[in-house]
């Protein structure tokens, strides 16, 4: 049966070098994988009397019920996402407490979860993606270990037709990718 993996771009910038990464890094999964782009840019604000069962006029949007279904339906999670002021975007971790209530049906729970962090600085998001597993970290996610995805310079790394053009980096990420899907095959949701 196909592994849904849902792709989840830490930007809304139209020009995003992390939405062309996350585009390119789609095209290394394997057959038997379908990786989507799962778009978090018209999720609410999270507000937890959303989902209060004592608050009862305010129902849970249908953007909340849509993401945290498409989660539930996945094999596994892969997040490229930017660094904002040393942390993840406001965006991405919008989308992540969404994902995390109601406490008895977390979507995040036990889902693998690859990451791929970039900045156009040297660090390579290095502070994001810290930032981004510390999150994650109250939900049993099993993530690949090392090498760990860090992508400096995303600007000198992106050609004019939005391709990373470097064939170490392309090794890299298809390496990466290879390592996750292992990840998704040993770490069935159960
Ligand atoms: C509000 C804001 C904060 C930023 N903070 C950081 C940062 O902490 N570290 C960093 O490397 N780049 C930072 N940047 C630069 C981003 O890395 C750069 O804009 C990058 O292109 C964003 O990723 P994207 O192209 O995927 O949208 C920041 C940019 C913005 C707009």
């Amino acid at each position: 049966m196909t592994k849904n993996i849902s792709v989840i771009i830490g930007s809304l910038r139209r020009g995003s070098y992390a939405r062309k990464i996350a585009h390119q890094v789609i095209t290394y999964f394997p057959d038997g994988y379908e990786a989507q782009i799962v778009e978090i840019r018209d999720l609410p604000l999270y507000d937890f009397d959303y989902d209060d069962p004592d608050v009862t006029d305010k129902p849970t949007p249908k953007e909340y019920t849509r993401f945290r279904e498409t989660l539930k339906a996945s094999e596994g999670v892969l997040f490229v996402t930017a660094e904002n002021n040393r942390t993840i975007p406001a965006c991405l971790k919008n989308a992540i407490d969404i994902g995390s209530k109601p406490n008895s049906d977390v979507a995040w729970k036990n889902l693998p979860a690859g990451i791929i962090s970039h900045s156009v600085g040297r660090m390579g998001g290095y502070s994001s993606q810290k930032n981004l597993r510390l999150a994650l970290s109250y939900f049993d996610m099993p993530t690949p270990g090392q090498p760990e995805a860090f992508l400096g310079q995303s600007p000198s790394l992106i050609g004019e037709g939005g391709l990373i053009t470097s064939e170490k980096t392309v090794e890299f990420l298809q390496n990466y990718v290879h390592r996750f899907t292992e990840l998704v095959h040993t770490h069935p949701r159960g």
